[in-house]
């Protein structure tokens, strides 16, 4: 079933993104979808924009194995992913557009020192290391289905524990309805491309962030993320789109209002706030029924048919009873 597509005259002017955002954002997706078409790194690279970082030497970042415990969350029927090519192919926009330039370019990124500030709508505002951050549950270890919006998914083993309980010890405020993860802006050690506003922020509703399948994240495979794969911290929320998982996140919001969140903000029609995985509400350019299941070496993908909340519609789909998801999508 088709989206309905709106009208000009259905779009509010709050709506509209402004013509060089948009224009910057269109030929981002379509050198995604083209390869051959010159990246965003390259042109900014032309400008001398990246020179910074490209005169930094890369160095093969050290990952550190962690101690998870094995739990049910499993993919039975799945093969996971090879990690190789999970630290390979990745979006990670403030380091490239291509698919290949987040492994290419992240060891810019710096893990340590870091902090995580507890902010907004919360009874102790602070800010928790990241060391005490990791120690503070025991991790574990939950193989999850994870779908980009772009149609391709993988399987993966996650690394951390329910970001619920980061949420009681940061005790939000009654009045705290929704959470925004805001990741690392630092033209230091990031390219942080132009036509989008940076930081990247992504957001959920309380329910959604308090659901024990999210998953505050710190490794994958058994040792700390890649920076590629936004180290030192992320979210994993494995019934919405991969661009709900905020990577490298340095704040947590509590609000009383839906955050503002980047692909929303550069396109509204596209990306939704919800973006839970649905293959009955095609993405306007493209369907949204069947995904490219990269979880061989096989440069031939797997199509298989796209499930309802990417398959874990018995555990949420609770959370939107009486909700138009065509509407909310
Ligand atoms: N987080 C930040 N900070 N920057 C990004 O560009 N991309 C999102 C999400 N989180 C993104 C981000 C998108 S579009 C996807 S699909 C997933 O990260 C990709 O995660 P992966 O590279 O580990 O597969």
């Amino acid at each position: 079933m088709l989206l309905r597509t709106r009208t000009a005259a259905d779009i509010a002017d709050a709506e509209i993104t402004p013509q060089a955002t948009y224009r910057a954002f269109q030929a981002q997706r379509r050198r995604l979808a083209d390869p051959a078409l010159p990246s965003r790194r390259q042109a900014l690279a032309g400008l001398g924009a990246t020179a910074a970082l490209a005169a930094m030497p890369a160095a093969a970042h050290a990952l550190t194995r962690l101690t998870a415990v094995h739990t049910d969350y499993t993919v039975p029927d799945r093969e996971v992913t090879p990690e190789a090519k999970a630290q390979s192919y990745n979006n990670f926009y403030e380091f490239g557009e291509d698919k290949g330039d987040p492994a290419q370019n992240a060891h810019t990124l710096r893990t340590r020192p870091w902090s995580v500030k507890l902010e907004g709508l919360v009874k102790k505002p602070q800010t928790v290391n990241i060391d005490d951050l990791l120690a503070y549950r025991p991790l574990q270890q939950r193989i999850y289905r994870f779908r980009c919006v772009e149609a391709w998914s993988m399987v993966i083993p996650w690394d951390g524990y329910p970001l619920s309980e980061l949420i009681k010890f940061a005790d939000p405020l009654p009045s705290a309805k929704f959470v925004q993860f805001l990741s690392l802006a630092d033209s230091k050690t990031e390219m942080l491309p132009g036509g989008i506003d940076w930081p990247y922020s992504e957001g959920l509703r309380m329910d959604e962030a308090l659901h024990p399948l999210t998953l505050l994240t710190f490794g994958s495979y058994g040792e700390t993320l890649a920076n590629q794969q936004g180290a030192p911290v992320r979210v994993i929320v494995p019934w919405k789109y991969g661009f709900k998982s905020a990577k490298s996140i340095v704040r947590i919001k509590f609000l009383d209002k839906q955050p503002s969140t980047t692909w929303n903000d550069l396109a509204p029609g596209e990306y939704g706030f919800y973006s839970n995985v649905n293959p009955a509400v095609d993405h306007p350019r493209w369907s949204q029924a069947h995904e490219r299941l990269l979880n061989t070496n096989s440069v031939f993908p797997k199509i298989v048919p796209t499930l309802p909340f990417n398959g874990y519609a018995d555990q949420v789909a609770g959370l939107y009873t009486g909700m138009d998801l065509r509407k909310f999508y």
